[in-house]
């Protein structure tokens, strides 16, 4: 990505300290959605990073829910289909279930067993990794199905937090570094 399309896209990021709880700097993208400029910027730069060819993954994963503000319009733009990773409770059954630790507490996350089969392969899209429990708890869930991760690909990793180390040796990628 060039220097200077980086640097708008990081002028529009949000930084929320103590939310949403105390001693968490709240790293946001969310305001780039607003500026369609900016929106097919982060996309396009997305597709340009993959950590991995195309030919080596059948579906995109989105987390909710800022993964899917991301990972739904990569995947139309790559031409791959979509699977909504949800926050437990919202999808019907039958659903795989699993909890997880993130930066600020606890949660699950669930998918359809309709949607993922044995041997598929997924890569996982999110907007932040931060302690890594979530996209791990998304590797956690495709091996419930008998499916693999292809790989990561994140807008922000946050430094100082050790959350690649919970990705085993996935190719993971990277847009960008917060302090
Ligand atoms: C945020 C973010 C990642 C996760 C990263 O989601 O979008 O999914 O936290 O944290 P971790 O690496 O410590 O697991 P959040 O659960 O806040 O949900 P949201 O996308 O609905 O805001
Ligand atoms: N998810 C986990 N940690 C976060 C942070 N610091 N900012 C935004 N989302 C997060």
């Amino acid at each position: 990505m060039a220097e200077g399309d980086r640097n708008y896209l990081i002028s529009l990021f949000r930084t929320i300290p103590g939310f949403p709880a105390k001693n968490i700097l709240f790293r946001d993208f969310v305001p780039v959605l607003a500026d369609a400029r900016a929106y097919a910027l982060l996309i396009n730069a997305l597709a340009q990073a993959l950590p991995v060819s195309l030919d080596d993954f059948d579906y995109i994963g989105g987390l909710e829910s800022r993964g899917f503000l991301i990972g739904a319009p990569l995947a139309l733009k790559l031409g791959k289909g979509f699977i909504p990773f949800r926050k437990a409770g919202k999808l019907p059954p039958e659903v795989y279930h699993q909890e997880y630790t993130l930066e600020y507490g606890k949660a699950a996350i669930e998918i359809e067993k309709n949607t993922i089969h044995k041997g598929d392969r997924v890569l996982i899209v999110d907007d932040l990794i931060a302690t890594g429990g979530t996209a791990a708890a998304a590797e956690d869930l495709l091996k419930q199905a008998g499916a693999h991760v292809a790989g990561y690909s994140f807008v922000m990793e946050l430094d100082g937090l050790p959350g690649r180390r919970a990705l085993g040796d996935h190719p993971i990628s990277v847009l960008m570094g917060m302090p």
